[in-house]
C-alpha cells in the first residue's frame, strides 16, 4: 500500500476512538506506575497495540517502535509511536493528550501525525510538503519579541534525579515573557508552536517516541528546532522548538 497521509490519518483516528472510549469510563481505568512519576493505563497498552498491527500490517517493509512494546523489526525504517503522550494527564480527566506517529527512514522524518481525540485536534506534516491541523494548513507564529511571547514547557518525569531540573531555567524564561503554559503531553507542545499557539516550547530528558511526529510537523510550519546550545537537529534529550524569530533571545537563558 502506498504511504499516505490519509491512510495514517484513518488509522490515528480509529486509535483516538479506543482511546476514548477508555477515557470516558476512568473510573474503571486502573493506573500503573513505571516510575514514581511515569504513569500506563490499559489504554495505552490498547492504542499501541492497535497502532502496531494497523501500521506493520499495511506496511510490512517497516518496523516498529512504540513506548510500551519497545522495537521489533526493521529499525532503519520504521514507525515510532507514543500510543498516549500525556497519560497523567488523561488519567485525570484532562484534554491535553494525543497520539503521536511518526515514520522515520533512513532517519529523516516522512510523515507524522499528533491527535488528540478529547480536543479533536488532528496535526500533520509531511516532509517537502507542509503541515496541517484539520485539513488547514498551519505555520509557525509571527511574535519577533520574547518578551511579548508565550511559552511552554515540560519537567521530564525523572526529575527528582536530574541536577538540572529546569526550575531555574523555567523561572529565568518566565521573568522574560508573558505567557508560560505546561501542558503536559510533549507531542502537542510541539504542535502548537507548529500553529502560533505559542512562540517556543522547551524539554529535557524526553525520548524520540514523544517528539518524532511534533518535529516533523513544527519544522514543516517553519520553526527551528535545536538544542539548548542551539546547534540545529532533533535531540530529544535537550529540545528547543522555536518559531525561529526569537531563537536567539532565549537561547542565552537556557
Ligand atoms: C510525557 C509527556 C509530558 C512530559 C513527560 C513525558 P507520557 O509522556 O510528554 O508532557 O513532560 O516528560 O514523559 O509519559 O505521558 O507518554
Ligand atoms: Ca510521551
Ligand atoms: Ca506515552
Amino acid at each position: 500500500m502506498p504511504i499516505s497521509l490519509a491512510v495514517l490519518e484513518e488509522v490515528v483516528r480509529e486509535a483516538g476512538s479506543i482511546a476514548l472510549t477508555y477515557f470516558k469510563d476512568l473510573k474503571n481505568v486502573k493506573v500503573h506506575r513505571k516510575s514514581p512519576r511515569d504513569f500506563v493505563t490499559a489504554a495505552d497498552l490498547a492504542v499501541e497495540v492497535f497502532l502496531k498491527e494497523a501500521l506493520t500490517g499495511r506496511y510490512p517493509e517497516f518496523g516498529f517502535w512504540g513506548e510500551e512494546s519497545g522495537q521489533s523489526a526493521n529499525q532503519t525504517n520504521r514507525w515510532i509511536v507514543d500510543p498516549i503522550d500525556g497519560t497523567h494527564s488523561f488519567s485525570r480527566g484532562q484534554y491535553f493528550w494525543s497520539i503521536s506517529v511518526a515514520l522515520e527512514i533512513a532517519q529523516e522524518l516522512i510523515i507524522g501525525a499528533v491527535y488528540a481525540p478529547a480536543l479533536n485536534d488532528y496535526y500533520c506534516a509531511e516532509k517537502g510538503r507542509g503541515a496541517w491541523k484539520n485539513g488547514q494548513p498551519i505555520t509557525v507564529s509571527s511574535e519577533d519579541n520574547l518578551s511579548d511571547g508565550m511559552v511552554a514547557t515540560g519537567f521530564a518525569c525523572l526529575r527528582s534525579y536530574l541536577t538540572d531540573n529546569n526550575l531555574e531555567r523555567f523561572g529565568r524564561i518566565a521573568q522574560n515573557t508573558t505567557g508560560q503554559r505546561r501542558f503536559g503531553s510533549a507531542a502537542l507542545d510541539l504542535c502548537f508552536v507548529a500553529d502560533g499557539q505559542v512562540d517556543a516550547f522547551w524539554e529535557q530528558e524526553l525520548n524520540l517516541y514523544d517528539v518524532a511526529a511534533g518535529t516533523l510537523i513544527a519544522r514543516e510550519a517553519g520553526a527551528t528546532v535545536t538544542d539548548f546550545q542551539g546547534n540545529q537537529g532533533l535531540f530529544p534529550k535537550q529540545i528547543l522548538v522555536t518559531n525561529g524569530k526569537i531563537l536567539n533571545q532565549i537561547l542565552p537563558l537556557m
